[in-house]
């Protein structure tokens, strides 16, 4: 077969070329072969291998470009790359590897367009196009790479049990090839990361992560993390979702699964949003339920702060992964601590005033905490399923017509603690926490608008019930 049709781009002319001049065998090979098979879009990372020096031949290509483009040099690797047009090209030499036992770094030594065709992780990523002028575009695959892609099916070129433990961040990319393009495992694969799972041990939090994201990010994210749960390597990566699993029973009551029900609000919000750590808020919502579940005769089953709990449990989990401890991991700690608020709202008749105290405590993120909720409704009963979503959408229209008149999502008091010490002739004191928060709440109530003068009259009026003098009269009524 010839794929001619996919090398457009006009780099692979000039490594043609370049090539045959320094008498080298290039092809490229893996992401961007299979990527344009399946019709994926083009992709911008060229793998291309060649059977010799790869470096040499990078630098040479470079020479032939109109920028000159800059070639950095991966020296232990024996790789180089150069960026040209919008795309990034990787040259490697071709050859056998065999790895260490206790990391993913490989010993090198050179070999033929097969062994490098071997040693790469599966089938569909092993197929490479010919650059040499005379069969440009021809098809290598000796490993019914074609035939994979059209069954779709995930297989190593070799005995699973190897290409698995050379490098073990193949199983979660197996996982991760399989979500994101509907693929399936094939079956002595799935075999082999169950038994290889503890393997995932020697590879770095960094790289687990890119791949935990690549799952998350996919239309059905659930098919990767029942895939890491069935072959053991959640636990390794995630436990406390592991935890989740399970329906206890006591005296005839039962609680959900709080794992399948997590997947299922993945599920939900994928269809919503891509923000990857509204996502990340969603597979982490219910954390807290393994820590703080408990039975009690009178009421079965609770889980009584575990949002307080689940959002503590992020900060640790962040840590533990390397994720980032900034306002990514607050944002999805703030989600995870408020994401039963609005299903307690809409469990009740929505008033104004708790919209407004949902506005005041969500701030910016309202939005994507009424996101949060909606995927979280996940119950077969179709009447139930209609209230909660209409209950949700009256919130929703409430939450602007609230915001429009009182303006409560970046609340700022409308008197200052300056003010109040001033009218008071106060120095720091209770007295102005107190007053600040009087005002705060009756503004969350409803009962005065979120305007100066009511605040300066409610102000004036708590300071007298405290016993306070007024010294200083309206100063700044107008600012
Ligand atoms: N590869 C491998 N084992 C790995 C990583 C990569 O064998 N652990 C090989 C595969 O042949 C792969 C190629 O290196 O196709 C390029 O790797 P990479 O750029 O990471 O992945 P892509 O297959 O291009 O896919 P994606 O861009 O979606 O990650």
């Amino acid at each position: 077969m010839n794929y001619k049709k996919a090398l457009h781009h006009p780099i692979f002319e000039i490594v043609s070329q370049t090539a045959k001049e320094l008498n080298l065998e290039a092809y490229v090979i893996g992401g961007f072969v299979r990527d344009y098979i399946l019709q994926r879009g083009s992709a911008k990372d060229i793998d291309i291998v060649t059977v010799g020096d790869g470096i040499k031949l990078a630098k040479q290509v470079s020479k032939k470009l109109p920028n000159k483009p800059k070639v950095q040099v991966f020296k232990t690797y024996g790789t180089a790359m150069l960026k040209f047009d919008d795309a990034e090209i990787e040259f490697v030499g071709a050859r056998k590897e065999s790895y260490d036992e206790n990391s993913r770094n490989p010993s090198v030594e050179s070999g033929s367009l097969v062994d490098d065709q071997n040693r790469r992780d599966f089938t569909i990523n092993a197929l490479a196009l010919n650059l040499d002028k005379d069969k440009f575009g021809d098809l290598l695959d000796p490993f019914n790479g074609i035939q994979d892609l059209e069954k779709k099916i995930i297989r190593t070129p070799l005995n699973p049990d190897i290409t698995y433990s050379d490098d073990p961040l193949r199983m979660l990319r197996a996982i991760r090839f399989a979500t994101q393009l509907g693929f399936k495992i094939e079956n002595e694969s799935l075999k082999a990361i169950e038994r290889n799972n503890n393997r995932i041990k020697i590879i770095t939090k960094e790289r687990i992560v890119v791949e935990l994201n690549k799952i998350l990010e996919s239309s059905k994210p659930s098919t990767g993390f029942l895939l890491l749960e069935r072959t053991g390597l959640l636990n390794h990566i995630l436990p406390e979702l592991t935890a989740l699993k399970g329906i206890d029973e006591v005296e005839g009551q039962r609680h959900k699964d709080n794992f399948y029900h997590t997947l299922e609000v993945v599920d939900n919000i994928a269809k919503n949003t891509d923000n990857l750590w509204l996502r990340w808020a969603a597979l982490l919502h219910d954390i807290g339920k393994a820590p703080t579940k408990k039975f009690h005769k009178k009421i079965g089953w609770t889980f009584h702060g575990h949002e307080f709990e689940g959002s503590k449990m992020v900060y640790r989990l962040f840590k533990r992964l390397r994720l980032p401890l900034n306002d990514k991991m607050k944002f999805v700690q703030k989600m995870v601590f408020m994401s039963s608020r609005p299903i307690a709202l809409a469990n009740e008749e929505v008033t104004d005033s708790a919209v407004r105290r949902l506005i005041f405590d969500a701030g910016d993120y309202v939005d994507d905490l009424m996101t949060l909720c909606e995927a979280d409704i996940t119950t077969k009963n179709p009447k139930k399923f209609k209230k909660y979503h209409n209950n949700f959408k009256i919130v929703r229209e409430k939450i602007v017509e609230v915001e429009e008149r009182d303006h409560v999502r970046n609340f700022q008091p409308p008197i200052s603690g300056e003010e109040i010490m001033e009218t008071f002739n106060l120095q720091p004191s209770r007295e102005i926490g107190i007053i600040k928060d009087t005002i705060k709440e009756a503004i969350l109530e409803g009962d005065i608008p979120n305007e100066y003068e009511a605040a300066y009259q409610l102000m004036l009026k708590e300071g007298k019930r405290l016993g306070l003098k007024v010294i200083k009269v309206q100063s700044n009524k107008d600012s």
